[in-house]
């Protein structure tokens, strides 16, 4: 079927149909389109102990994710999809994380189901609500609109989560960057500490 054409105005583009393999026991997308990396250098200001940070860019810059994305346009109506890699890893005592952001489009919400690995998605609000829901393999997610998200890896492998978010939802990093998360992710003696 074609896709409807408004009179006097050229016919969209219609999208085709594609299919990809993404494999689920090892969390790997076949044919990203693109993927971005982000290093510890990628962290500044997002770690509580910012010289535990600074080492460990002078020990190698490690990669702390990859995020594995196909190209969707970022429209209403299509559904973005990737596969998020958070390797495992301290920062001082604290687990590796992704950024965080809220949705520009703030009342879009988001699935991530976890594929791989252990740690926690932190959510928050604007007025600093705060929960913390773990992450495990077959385990998902649903952050709801107006949640700020961002995934933890509290194991020793790396935690691969496949997530699905409206077109329009788009990435709000700098609330995020100022505000901070209420509560952070620690191993202390051995064990998880979530303060
Ligand atoms: C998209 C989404 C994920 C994250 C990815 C990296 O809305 O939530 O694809 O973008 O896990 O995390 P950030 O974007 O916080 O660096
Ligand atoms: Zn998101």
């Amino acid at each position: 079927m074609a896709a409807k054409k408004a009179a006097g105005t050229a016919a969209p583009q219609l999208m085709m149909p594609w299919s990809i393999d993404i494999d689920l026991v090892d969390g790997v997308m076949r044919e990203p389109d693109r993927v971005l990396v982000r290093r510890a250098s990628d962290m500044k200001g997002y770690y509580k102990d910012e010289a535990a940070l600074q080492r460990l860019i002078a020990q190698g810059d490690p990669v702390h994710y990859e995020v594995f994305e196909k190209h969707i346009p970022e429209q209403p109506g299509q559904l973005p999809l990737c596969i998020s890699k958070l390797y495992p890893g301290r920062v001082g005592e604290e687990c590796f994380m992704t950024k965080g952001h809220y949705h520009t489009v703030s009342g879009t919400a988001e699935i991530y189901l976890c594929i791989r690995g252990q740690g926690y998605m932190v959510l928050k609000t604007a007025d600093s609500k705060c929960v913390a829901e773990p992450m495990k393999r077959n385990r998902m997610v649903y952050v709801p609109p107006h949640w700020a998200h961002r995934s933890v890896n509290t194991g020793a492998e790396p935690l691969i989560s496949f997530c699905v978010y409206p077109g329009d939802a788009g990435h709000n990093y700098g609330d995020i960057a100022t505000e901070g998360f209420p509560k952070r992710v620690f191993i202390r003696g051995g064990k998880e500490v979530i303060e």
